[in-house]
């Protein structure tokens, strides 16, 4: 499969864990091969492990506000905000790293969800219901679980990332799936580069 046209590459990563961490891994080789379809495309990171804030009063009050309206403190208060959101605006790809915590999301992802869900920026309200407003393009969401099979009634998460990406405009999420990974590491991570091979194979006359 070519990717001819991507040109940046949004790289989001949010396993508490760095060295030992298979999303990350399997992350790497997500990113490895889309840069190998397209070289030259740059990858801009976002690490959520070690922390992201949660959106609180100020930063809600400053949301509801109509743009034009905000205060200089409002506008300062969204900026991080309005980061991601054009972080993720520019990306062509977007490659996202995911463990399931706790039958869900880990909560630092959670946040950055907060961030970037925008009445009037990423969606907005229509008489027909919602819209997403931001342009559909390739999201590689890289899960890992302990134990819990993905897409089963006990995965919290990776319905909800869907459900999250559709409600922004984004249709084309591709699982990349490492699944019981406490059961059987390597054919959990088999499995996820099977999948991916789906999406991505290996270059022709890449190294293994
Ligand atoms: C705080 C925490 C909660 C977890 N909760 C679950 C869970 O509910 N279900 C599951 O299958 N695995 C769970 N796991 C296991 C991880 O999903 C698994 O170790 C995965 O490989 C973590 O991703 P990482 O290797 O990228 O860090 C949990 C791990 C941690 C650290």
């Amino acid at each position: 499969m070519k990717h001819a046209g991507i040109g940046s590459i949004l790289r989001i990563d949010s396993s508490a864990r760095q060295a030992d961490s298979v999303s990350r891994d399997l992350g790497d080789e997500v990113v490895r091969r889309l840069q190998a379809g397209s070289p030259g495309a740059s990858v801009v990171s976002l690490d959520l492990g070690p922390g992201m804030p949660h959106i609180d009063h100020d930063w809600v009050t400053a949301n509801l506000t109509p743009a034009e309206q905000r205060s200089p403190q409002q506008r300062e208060r969204l900026t991080a905000s309005d980061q991601a959101v054009s972080a993720l605006q520019r990306a062509d790809a977007v490659v996202l790293t995911v463990p399931v915590y706790n039958f869900s999301v880990p909560s630092v992802l959670k946040a950055w969800i907060d961030h970037v869900c925008r009445a009037g920026l990423t969606f907005r309200y229509t008489p027909n219901g919602p819209q997403g407003l931001l342009a559909d393009r390739p999201v590689y969401l890289v899960m890992a679980s302990g134990g819990v099979p993905l897409g089963s009634a006990v995965d919290f998460a990776s319905g909800y990332l869907r459900q999250v990406f559709r409600f922004l405009g984004i249709e084309d999420v591709r699982l990349v799936g490492a699944e019981r990974v406490a059961a059987d590491p390597a054919a959990a991570r088999e499995s996820a580069l099977t999948a991916l091979d789906q999406w991505l194979p290996e270059p022709t006359g890449a190294a293994a």
